[in-house]
């Protein structure tokens, strides 16, 4: 399976057009005169939900849960209109994976989006030629733990909205404490918007709870949180020991 799809629709939000092209690469040359050592990157922060280094991390990371059959299910808590999600089942249908994808989402946040959250979900899917997921509408402290897999064996944590820090930093904390032991030996959990200023430099720090929640979970554990590039968001990873 070559990972280019991640550069195209729905994967990526942008439709690039070939005249807007024209002016990236002319913007691009004047970067380049100048040697800044700067060129445009195709992302579009009011609407794409991850970064194309993002989307690479993501599908290497699922690739290898699946390849070492890592055993449980792949779960997104904080899906929105799924475009993490619908890599997620991508790769899982290229694998030839039979686990199943479990969505977690209030769905009552719009941001810019106008239409209905889940509908633009599943259309995505549909047209995608993916099979639908299983979606757990409501808010965490409704589906999670009851509607949880048994076993996990890559979750990705993206509920951040730039709201109360103390509180997203609560809420997180009350999903590692459920997801944690659901998940198998190598499985995988990613963090979305997780931060390290000394690491990552000084970018927009979307949503602090992150570390906050994080750090404080795995003090005692084994496990280390290991950072990921993602040019203009963060994330970070963990792997269950
Ligand atoms: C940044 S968006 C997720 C983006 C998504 N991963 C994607 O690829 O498009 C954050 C989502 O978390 C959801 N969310 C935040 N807090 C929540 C909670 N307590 N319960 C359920 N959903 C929540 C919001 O509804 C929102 O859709």
């Amino acid at each position: 399976m070559d990972n280019y799809f991640i550069t195209k629709i729905p994967y990526t939000k942008l439709n690039t057009k070939p005249s807007s092209l024209k002016v990236v690469r002319f913007i691009n040359k004047g970067l380049r005169f100048l040697k800044l050592r700067y060129m445009l990157s195709p992302v579009d922060t009011t609407v794409d939900m991850n970064t194309i280094e993002q989307r690479i991390n993501y599908y290497h990371l699922l690739n290898q849960v699946l390849v070492g059959q890592v055993e449980g299910d792949v779960i997104e808590l904080g899906c929105f209109t799924g475009q993490c999600a619908l890599l997620f089942q991508k790769v899982i249908e290229e694998n030839q994976s039979n686990k199943t994808l479990h969505l977690y989402d209030s769905f009552e946040i719009q941001f810019s989006e106008k239409r209905d959250i889940k509908k633009v979900l599943l259309e995505s899917f549909q047209s995608a030629h993916l099979k639908a997921p299983i979606l757990h509408a409501g808010l965490f402290s409704e589906t999670v733990p009851a509607k949880l897999p048994k076993k996990l064996c890559f979750v990705h944590i993206d509920c951040g909205h730039g709201g109360n820090v103390e509180e997203h930093k609560n809420i997180l904390l009350d999903l590692f404490k459920e997801i944690y032991p659901r998940m198998s030996a190598g499985a995988i959990c990613v963090l979305m918007d997780y931060n390290d200023p000394q690491i990552n430099g000084t970018g927009h720090n979307a949503n602090p709870g992150v570390k906050l929640a994080c750090d404080e979970f795995l003090a005692d554990k084994p496990e280390e949180i290991i950072l990921l590039y993602g040019n203009q968001y963060y994330h970070a990873y963990f792997r269950k020991q």
